[in-house]
């Protein structure tokens, strides 16, 4: 199966290429299964209702979120009617929404796509490494999924890369998010698993993690705010990762995807 991964969308500019190249790149890769981080979609904080379909339609077949989730709170009511929007699975028990969901996508694939935040210089939740054992016994690769897809929200490359060794060859793909900066290190692990340690953000780069450069430059040398952050709006570019897997949901192939703005171009050379 043909999987694509595309990294935290940032606010309009960031909507605006995923909505202009994700409907040509499903149908030109006849891909099974595509999923979007939206946690920076609104104004670079959650995501709201209106977003979300947007990202539906344009082909997205579930939307993982991130320490974002819930910044507009309108999250909070919709998302229990949204089975395709996940929020991190090691919330506290009772948090609104769902950390997991297999996902029956277009071409009749069934995808389990859970979303984990790390622990390191984040908020602390309860640990992911337990939380996807506890999702895998229920759905383990190949019995009641055909794909795993496992986004892994975190600020440091060493979690995140422990976490690609844990699971290595009980998912799909693991793919980090969060930090807005993609990593030169796609590739599939030892056990099958394809791996990046984080696939990037999708906006402007011109940008400090997509946020116009001034407010947050600003901050550092002040260490007070003066303005509200604001996504830069400048030409944006989709970040994503391209993954095909075998008939047993390992991966055979991974590769970078970039598209657009300020950084170099890269696409699939095996699609
Ligand atoms: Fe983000
Ligand atoms: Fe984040």
């Amino acid at each position: 199966m043909r999987l694509l991964f595309v990294g935290d969308i940032v606010g309009r500019g960031g909507r605006a290429v995923l909505l202009e190249h994700l409907p040509r790149l499903r149908a030109r890769w006849a891909l099974d299964v595509v999923v979007v981080n939206g946690e920076n979609a609104a104004g670079g904080f959650g995501i709201t209702e209106a977003i979300l379909q947007e990202f539906l339609d344009a082909g997205a077949d579930a939307v993982t979120l991130g320490n974002h989730a819930f910044d507009q709170k309108e999250a909070l009511a919709f998302i229990d009617r949204q089975p395709r929007l996940i929020r991190p699975v090691n919330y506290p028990p009772g948090a609104p929404g769902r950390g997991a969901a297999v996902i029956e996508t277009r071409t009749g694939a069934r995808a389990l796509v859970v979303n984990l935040m790390g622990r390191v210089f984040m908020d602390a939740l309860d640990d992911p490494f337990r939380a996807i054992d506890a999702e895998l016994a229920v759905t383990p690769l190949g019995q009641g999924c055909d794909v795993a897809i496992f986004d892994f929200h975190a600020e440091a490359s060493s979690e995140k890369q422990a976490f690609g060794h844990y699971v290595d060859g009980r998912a799909s793909l693991v793919v980090g998010t969060h930090t807005h900066a993609p990593t030169a290190d796609a590739r599939i692990l030892g056990g099958g698993t394809a791996f990046m340690t984080d696939v990037g953000m999708t906006g402007d780069y011109d940008s400090v993690i997509g946020m116009a450069k001034e407010e947050p430059v600003r901050r550092f040398l002040k260490k007070v705010p003066g303005a509200r952050m604001e996504p830069a709006m400048g030409p944006a570019t989709l970040c994503a990762v391209a993954v095909e897997t075998a008939a047993n949901g390992l991966a055979e192939r991974v590769a970078p995807v970039r598209i657009g703005g300020a950084l170099e171009p890269a696409l699939p050379e095996f699609w």
